[in-house]
């Protein structure tokens, strides 16, 4: 019999993070040849984490433009993902996430009859325009998907609750757990960030549905803690995203304990999770790594995917309102039980040993 081939696709900073240990683990199995194909969908941020992981793309489909739609980006997805197809001819596609490169992906294979495995399944806020495009992209993805791979129980009940058969769901854990793991050791040997005597907030901010008055409403209100905590670092490491740039930049840059650098690489950023005392974000992954490394986050958002780290009472939703930001901040900085409470350590997104269960249901199904 052949061996298998299995064609995995890339777009996005956080794709590839948490596809590296699937990528490697199927790598590593010998029983199939797995295929590397970077979409593009993000240059600088994807090419920064391929790096780290050692991953090189067998192919790249350089979809990137500055600031093009969503409508121009699915297109030329749309296309280039179908010309890889026929160009590959796998036995099945994998794709990670929510992005529109995993949308596309999803749809591509459909249209070509191609079993499409889906990692990261059966994440729901229920609400199209909460996160945006996310939500639809996710909802889509999952109709079109042979082999779901959900983090946890409640992404398989959401399955479950759009009628997807229980056995076409696998609860396997976040693989960004095992992305975590695999790069502890060598971040702890990276940048300091944290000056001696000072505690250092992170920050991050990129979502499409924040874009405009609740992005400049957040970055008011670390404008205000900035001036009432002058003892407090803030560390934005901002995305390359026009829209996210073009307002940060004139209500934060110039202030004495605000830092905007460039996107930090994964070895440098998990150093800087680690180094912070809390961390502001509207980021899906920083939602699920944080609460593994005790940090806690307050989350730039009205709603969450991920309501088990809610749950254990680690990750709490501040929206974009400007009092409710800067209250909940200076509680954490101010009562230490309140931080203690929320610094414990817990991972409800998985114990880093997702890449390898996945690789196995995949080559125990491939082998029927
Ligand atoms: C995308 C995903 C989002 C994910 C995020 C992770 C979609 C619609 N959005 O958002 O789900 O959470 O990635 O970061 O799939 N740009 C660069 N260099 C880069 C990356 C982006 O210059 O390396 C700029 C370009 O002008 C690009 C713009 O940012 O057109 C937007 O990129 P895009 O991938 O469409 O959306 P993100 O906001 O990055
Ligand atoms: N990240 C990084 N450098 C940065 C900011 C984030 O390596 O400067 C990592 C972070 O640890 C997480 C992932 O990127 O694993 C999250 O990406 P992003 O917030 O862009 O996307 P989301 O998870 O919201 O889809």
């Amino acid at each position: 019999m052949r061996r298998k081939r299995i064609l995995t696709v890339v777009g996005t900073r956080p794709e590839a993070i948490k596809m590296a240990p699937v990528i490697t683990a199927l790598q590593a199995s010998g029983w199939c040849d797995c295929t590397v194909l970077a979409t593009g969908q993000h240059r600088e941020l994807l090419d920064q984490v391929l790096q780290v992981f050692g991953l090189v793309p067998d192919a790249d489909l350089q979809v990137m433009a500055p600031n093009q739609s969503l409508a121009a980006l699915s297109a030329r997805l749309l296309c280039a993902l179908d010309g890889a197809i026929e160009h590959w001819r796998p036995d099945v596609l994998i794709a990670q996430g929510d992005t529109t490169s995993v949308l596309c992906a999803a749809m591509a294979a459909f249209y070509r009859r191609l079993p499409f495995a889906h990692i990261e399944a059966g994440l729901r806020t229920h609400d199209l325009d909460n996160p945006f495009p996310e939500e639809m992209n996710r909802v889509v993805a999952g109709l079109l998907t042979r082999w779901h791979f959900s983090p946890t129980e409640s992404a398989r009940e959401n399955l479950l609750a759009e009628r997807i058969p229980a056995d076409r769901i696998h609860v396997t854990g976040n693989t960004v757990i095992d992305a975590l793991h695999s790069v502890a050791e060598r971040a702890d040997r990276a940048h300091l960030f944290a000056r001696p005597g000072r505690r250092l907030i992170l920050v991050t901010a990129h979502r499409r549905e924040n874009f405009g008055a609740p992005l400049a409403e957040i970055c008011r209100a670390i404008a205000q803690l900035a001036s009432l905590r002058p003892e407090t670092d803030f560390l934005f490491p901002w995305h390359p995203n026009p829209n996210v740039r073009g307002i940060v930049r004139p209500l934060l840059e110039g202030l004495p304990n605000v830092t905007l650098c460039e996107p930090l690489d994964y070895l440098a950023f998990v150093a800087a999770m680690r180094q912070s005392h809390l961390i502001l974000s509207d980021s899906g992954g920083v939602q699920e790594e944080a609460p593994a490394l005790a940090k806690p986050v307050l989350v730039l958002r009205r709603e969450t995917e991920r309501p088990e780290a809610v749950a254990a009472g680690v990750v709490r939703l501040v929206g974009h309102d400007f009092d409710t930001i800067v209250q909940s901040t200076l509680s954490l900085l101010d009562d230490a039980a309140a931080h203690a409470a929320m610094a414990r350590g817990v991972s409800p997104y998985g114990d880093g040993q997702a890449a390898s269960r996945i690789e196995q249901i995949l080559r125990k199904a491939l082998a029927q």
